[in-house]
């Protein structure tokens, strides 16, 4: 397969549906912190693999903030997008939602911003291919991601500054 140059936005979307399990829950009934994390590093994984068509590592990962608990029984509803990509690394955005099965009324429970990295075949970085987003939306994704990146590299050079101070 000849790999693409160019790719839209809507070519990476990953959406995974799971339902709550009693072993994924804590004594109060509702979902691991950790295992919600797992999800979205999943969701975001296949996002950037049908974006990069390569294989891919995640670098980071953004605050997270949990906004509402989510209960055994309920549906949860990951959906992941590519948001902007630079030389090796692309960042994709996951929003997760918790479902009523009995109503269907959804809540936004996080969103995460994650980073990963293409490998190439002898596990070095791999330059990937263009975004190119074709709504305002996904110019506005893109943008932002841009704000979020510069954020991102500055705390780590500041990070790594502070543990080998010259
Ligand atoms: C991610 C990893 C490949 C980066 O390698 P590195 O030698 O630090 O590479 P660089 O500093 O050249 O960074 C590579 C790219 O990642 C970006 N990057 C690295 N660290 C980052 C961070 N903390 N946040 C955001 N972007 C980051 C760089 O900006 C660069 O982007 P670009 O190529 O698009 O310009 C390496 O740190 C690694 O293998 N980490 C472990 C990954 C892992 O095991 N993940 C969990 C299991 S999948």
């Amino acid at each position: 397969m000849t790999k693409r140059t160019e790719v839209h936005p809507t070519e990476t979307h990953c959406e995974m549906t799971w339902i709550v399990m009693p072993s994924q829950a804590n004594s109060l009934g509702t979902v691991f912190g950790g295992q919600i994390m797992s999800w979205i590093d999943v969701c975001a994984a296949v996002a950037c693999q049908r974006f990069a068509r390569a294989t891919v590592v995640t670098a980071s990962m953004d605050n997270l903030i949990f906004r509402a608990p989510v209960r055994q029984g309920q549906v949860v509803v990951l959906r992941a997008a590519v948001n902007c990509a630079w030389n090796s690394s692309m960042e994709v955005g996951v929003r997760v939602e918790s479902e009523d099965p009995h109503t269907g009324d959804r809540f936004h429970t996080s969103t995460a911003y994650l980073t990963f990295v293409a490998l190439g075949k002898k596990g070095r970085k791999a330059k990937v291919p263009t975004l190119v987003p074709e709504t305002p939306a996904e110019e506005r994704r893109m943008a932002d991601a841009q704000r979020r990146r510069a954020r991102r590299l500055q705390a780590r050079d500041e990070d790594r500054a502070a543990r080998n101070p010259s």
